[in-house]
């Protein structure tokens, strides 16, 4: 089930609840803007990124839960073989392993090198794959107009609202016309994400983590995509835990 193997805050184990930043250590705080320094120390070695990125490192499941992320892709946008496709925060290419194979071109973007370094290894026998670390919160390495389908996914809880809202401006820059882009985050208003929002509740605001989970409604993701310019904006809500959002750019 998606809710208890994409959300890995729900799990009893220790180290999975660490990876959505509901356990943590004082070493782990430090400030939620340094994206780089925070993801970098995360994913110190191929075991501990994918447990962050996923909740498990068992590379079964982390390819069964990629595919059905891909697919849930693929009905929102519907991506098309001829299809340029661009992840912002791609981690170990999860999903990546999955949409390159249906698609002429996938791109992995990351803040962190180290998340880049283990999807390179995992991804080192798919021909159609190019990773870039991103220096900054944006997508200046990318040009403009350039690609088909930007998506988000599984990262929008570890931003700041307003960094959130910058990737969507850049999702429009770099979009083609008649791009697609597809944005979710955990949806507070669902049972789990519910439980998201008490999860991070109960830590005292000086022992917060920097990747500790945030939750948005599907108002704030419509508002970002429609202030962005985004046209035919939709909402999408699966499980009873997330909300995503996709647009066209005109
Ligand atoms: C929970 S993982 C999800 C990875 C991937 N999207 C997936 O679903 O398997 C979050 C990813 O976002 C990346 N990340 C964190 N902050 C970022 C930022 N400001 N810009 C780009 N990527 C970021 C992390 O390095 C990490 O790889």
């Amino acid at each position: 089930m998606w809710t208890e193997l994409m959300c890995p805050c729900s799990g009893n184990d220790a180290r999975i609840r660490s990876a959505l930043g509901v356990e943590h250590h004082d070493s782990d705080v430090s400030s939620r803007s340094d994206y780089k320094a925070t993801w970098d120390k995360l994913a110190a070695n191929s075991d501990d990124a994918k447990i962050y990125v996923a909740g498990y490192s068992d590379e079964a499941e982390l390819d069964r839960m990629g595919g059905y992320t891909a697919d849930l892709l693929d009905r929102f946008v519907r991506i098309r073989k001829s299809d340029v496709i661009l992840e912002i925060g791609c981690g170990v290419g999860r999903v990546g392993k999955f949409v390159a194979r249906r698609c002429q071109k996938w791109i992995g973007t990351d803040i962190s090198g180290n998340m880049l370094k283990y999807a390179r290894r995992r991804l080192e026998t798919v021909p159609n794959v190019q990773l870039i670390e991103l220096g900054e919160v944006g997508l200046r390495e990318i040009e403009s107009s350039s690609v088909d389908v930007v998506y988000c996914t599984v990262v929008f809880m570890h931003l700041f609202e307003w960094d959130r809202y910058r990737y969507v401006l850049e999702a429009f820059r770099v979009l083609r016309r008649g791009g697609r882009c597809f944005f979710d985050n955990v949806d507070i208003t669902s049972t789990h994400g519910w439980k998201v929002f008490m999860d991070s509740y109960a830590f005292e605001p000086a022992r917060r983590p920097a990747h500790l989970s945030m939750v948005s409604s599907g108002d704030e993701l419509l508002t970002y995509a429609r202030k962005a310019g985004f046209k035919d904006v939709r909402l999408h809500r699966w499980d009873d835990a997330w909300v995503g959002v996709t647009g066209v750019r005109p």
